[in-house]
C-alpha cells in the first residue's frame, strides 16, 4: 500500500465577468469602504452563462493541460459543491461527460465552505488504500445562482469559481496529505442555510415568494463562531504535529472574511506574508476558495516543493477543519 496521497497537479477556472464594489453601490445601500473594511473584498467573478459543472470542468481542463495528461487517465472525480447543476444526476457525472473522463467514477460532496477540505481528505483515503491512482478533487460553486441581490449583508460576499487538485499515491512519507482534523456541529444549521427546494420545503410559489431558494445567513452569529473555530482548529493541527508558526510556510484559509483570516493567522503566530489571500479579487467562492489559492500561488511560483501548508475552513453546518500538507512539486514553467 502507498504511504501517502500527494498533490501532483493544480488548475483553476474563473469566469471573465467582474462585479465590483462600485457596481454594488448602484444595486443596494452600501459603500466600497464598508465592504472593504468589513470583508476585504473588492470584486468577484460571475458566471453569466453556464453552471457549476462548467466552472469545475474548466478547472480540471486547466489542470490536465498543465500536467499534459489525458482525461481518460482519471480514476475518480470528487466534487465539493453546494450549488450542483441539479439534485441529480450528480455534478460529478456531468463533469465526467464534459471533460471526457471515460474511465472515472465520481460523486458530489456537500460541506459548504469546508467542502474542499472534506473532499480532499476523502480523496486521500481512496489513494492511500491503494484503490485508485489518479483522483481529482474539485471545488466549484456558482454562488451567484443562490444569491439574493437585494440582501445587502450577503450579496456582496459571494462569487463564482472552480479549482481542482490531482492526488496520486507515493511511497515517500514526507510529502502529501499528512494529517487532518475535521468537525461538524449541526446546531449551527439555523444560522447559514438555503431552506427551500429540498425534501423539507419542496419548491412552491410560497417558497419562492419567501425567498427560500437563496442563501440565508445571520452574518454576525456565523462570524462569532467562525473566527474562533477556524483559528482553533488550525492551531490544533499545528500543535498535534509539534509545529510552531515558524515551521509553517503557508496558511491557506477559506476566503470568507479577511478579519477571520487575520484572526486565524494571529492564533497561529504567523506573519501575514505567510497567508494566501485572494478574497479581494474573488470574494467567497465557497468550495473553490482554497484550491483557487493553491493554484494561483503555485502558478506564480510562490508555492514551492517542500513547503508546509495548513489548509483551513469554516462553513455552513456548521462544518470546519484543517489539513496539514507538505507540497510535493515545483512549477518549472514560471
Ligand atoms: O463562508 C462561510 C462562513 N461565513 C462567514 O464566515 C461569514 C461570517 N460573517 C461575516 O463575515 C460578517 O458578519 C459580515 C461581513 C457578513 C457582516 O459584517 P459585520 O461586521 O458582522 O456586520 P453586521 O452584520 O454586524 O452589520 C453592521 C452594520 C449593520 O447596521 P447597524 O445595525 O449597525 O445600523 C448592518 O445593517 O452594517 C450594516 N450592513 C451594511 N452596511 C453597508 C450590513 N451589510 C451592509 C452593507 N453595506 N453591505
Amino acid at each position: 500500500m502507498p504511504k501517502r496521497a500527494v498533490i501532483t497537479g493544480v488548475g483553476h477556472f474563473v469566469p471573465e465577468d467582474v462585479l465590483t464594489n462600485a457596481d454594488f453601490e448602484k444595486m443596494v445601500d452600501t459603500t466600497d469602504e464598508w465592504i472593504q473594511t468589513r470583508t476585504g473584498i473588492r470584486e468577484r467573478r460571475i458566471l453569466k452563462n453556464g453552471a457549476t459543472s462548467d466552472l469545475a470542468a474548466g478547472a480540471i481542463k486547466d489542470l490536465l493541460k498543465k500536467k499534459n495528461m489525458s482525461a481518460e487517465e482519471i480514476d475518480l472525480i470528487i466534487v465539493a459543491t453546494v450549488t450542483p447543476d441539479m439534485f441529480f444526476p450528480a455534478t460529478a457525472c456531468v463533469i465526467q461527460e464534459k471533460i471526457g473522463a471515460k474511465n472515472a467514477w465520481g460523486f458530489d460532496l456537500s460541506a459548504a465552505c469546508s467542502g474542499f477540505i472534506f473532499a480532499l481528505v476523502t480523496g486521500a483515503q481512496f489513494v492511500q488504500t491503494g484503490a485508485y491512482k489518479k483522483v481529482i478533487v474539485v471545488g466549484a460553486d456558482k454562488m451567484t445562482a443562490i444569491t439574493d441581490y437585494t440582501d445587502r449583508a450577503n450579496c456582496i460576499l459571494f462569487g463564482d469559481a472552480g479549482a481542482a487538485l490531482l492526488l496520486e499515491p507515493s511511497n515517500n512519507e514526507e510529502y502529501g496529505i499528512l494529517d487532518h482534523i475535521l468537525h461538524c456541529d449541526g446546531s449551527g444549521g439555523p444560522y447559514l442555510n438555503m431552506l427551500g427546494g429540498g425534501s423539507l420545503n419542496p419548491p412552491t410559489h410560497e417558497t419562492v415568494d419567501k425567498k427560500m431558494h437563496y442563501i440565508y445567513q445571520d452574518g454576525k452569529a456565523v462570524f462569532r463562531v467562525a473566527v474562533v473555530g477556524m483559528a482553533d482548529v488550525s492551531y490544533e493541527v499545528m500543535k498535534k504535529n509539534n509545529l510552531t508558526g515558524n515551521d509553517v510556510d503557508w496558511l491557506v484559509p477559506h476566503q470568507a472574511n479577511k478579519r477571520i483570516i487575520d484572526a486565524t493567522a494571529h492564533r497561529m503566530e504567523l506573519d501575514s506574508s505567510k497567508v494566501m489571500l485572494n478574497i479581494d479579487r474573488y470574494g467567497n467562492t465557497t468550495a473553490a476558495t482554497i484550491p483557487l489559492c493553491l493554484s494561483e500561488y503555485f502558478q506564480s511560483g510562490q508555492l514551492k516543493k517542500g513547503q508546509t501548508l495548513i489548509l483551513s475552513a469554516f462553513g455552513a453546518g456548521y462544518t470546519w477543519g484543517a489539513v496539514l500538507v507538505k507540497w510535493a512539486f515545483d512549477n518549472n514553467k514560471k
